[in-house]
């Protein structure tokens, strides 16, 4: 891959997307079958939580043990940072001492300014505004479901969060088709769909905004959502959740859909209000393949950016 980085999905082509995949394929395959593929021997990742994770930091820490690496966990609370200690220090100081970072922040600049004044692949593991190593894991699960991405219908339906934000660069990037359903307050990111909606053109992707969610899922493919409350939200918990309601994906909203279609979640999950459990646990749900995904995609990532 051209860049250093993985911030956004934004920044890949097409093609670097495709070759994320490909690999992935191949590592899985590996992984499954118990053959080793240590491709980054004695490379050192760190991991930099200012929030809390199951998911992205277990499929980091076990994907680079897999591949022969180490991880380190590094709670921001016992760092420096938690002191005044600048980004811009940490990522100067963490460079001389590993070969990457993952950070999962409040702040999107964070992530910026890490990669800025790092000089070793920064990979975002989610910020209030992005998720790219969900959506792409999504992206290859959708692949790896249906076997292929474009003109695919998805309906993503809930709240205008970082997840959506990438799942707009997600679409835009792979010409899906993706109707978001969100109530009017909490649209997903406006210059992000602006510039999600220009890279559709080029890929021809469409990208509908909406606020109706039966309307959304219309002949979808696949249905996706997300808790209401994001994390940095929990004191809006009870008015999102009067907001929310009639956004749940439940069994009446997924009948709407195409017959086949399969629904998706992120997690964690809040059951009984963004998803049923019916829904959950049901016939439609790849949410643990989803989740399984995250491991191999993140690390083709990894041995994309940290490789020789
Ligand atoms: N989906 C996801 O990123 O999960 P965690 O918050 O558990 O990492
Ligand atoms: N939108 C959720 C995703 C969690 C993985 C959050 O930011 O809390």
């Amino acid at each position: 891959m051209k860049h250093k980085d993985l911030i956004s999905i934004v920044d890949l082509t097409p093609k670097e997307i495709n070759q994320i995949f490909k690999l992935t394929k191949k590592l899985k395959k590996l992984h499954k079958k118990r053959k080793d593929h240590l491709l980054l021997l004695d490379k050192t990742l760190a991991m930099i939580f200012q929030k809390p994770s199951t998911r992205t930091r277990v499929s980091f820490e076990a994907g680079m043990y897999h591949l022969g690496g180490y991880a380190l966990f590094l709670s921001a609370q016992d760092l420096q940072l938690r002191r005044g200690e600048t980004i811009k220090d940490t990522a100067m100081t963490l460079s001389r001492y590993v070969d990457g970072i993952m950070i999962r922040t409040y702040d999107h600049q964070d992530v910026e300014d890490l990669a800025k004044y790092g000089t070793i692949p920064v990979i975002n593991g989610l910020s209030d505004l992005l998720h790219p190593c969900q959506v792409l894991s999504d992206l290859y699960t959708i692949k790896e479901k249906k076997g292929r991405l474009k003109k695919l219908k998805v309906a993503y339906v809930g709240d205008g969060n970082n997840v959506a934000n990438s799942w707009c660069y997600g679409a835009a990037k792979t010409g899906m088709e993706l109707s978001l359903a969100c109530p009017s307050r909490h649209q997903p990111n406006e210059e992000v769909v602006k510039r999600a909606s220009g890279e559709a053109m080029i890929s021809g992707a469409k990208i509908n905004i909406l606020e109706n969610p039966s309307e959304a899922v219309k002949d979808a493919d696949v249905i996706y959502t997300d808790v209401w409350s994001s994390m940095g939200k929990e004191g809006e918990e009870a008015e999102r959740r009067s907001i929310f309601y009639p956004y749940q994906v439940n069994e009446e909203l997924v009948s709407k859909a195409k017959k086949d279609v399969i629904v998706m979640h992120c997690l964690p999950a809040h059951r009984g209000e963004e998803i049923t459990d019916g829904v959950m646990d049901g016939p439609h749900s790849v949410v643990f393949d989803q989740a399984e995904n995250r491991l191999h995609v993140q690390k083709a990532i990894l041995v994309l950016l940290l490789g020789k």
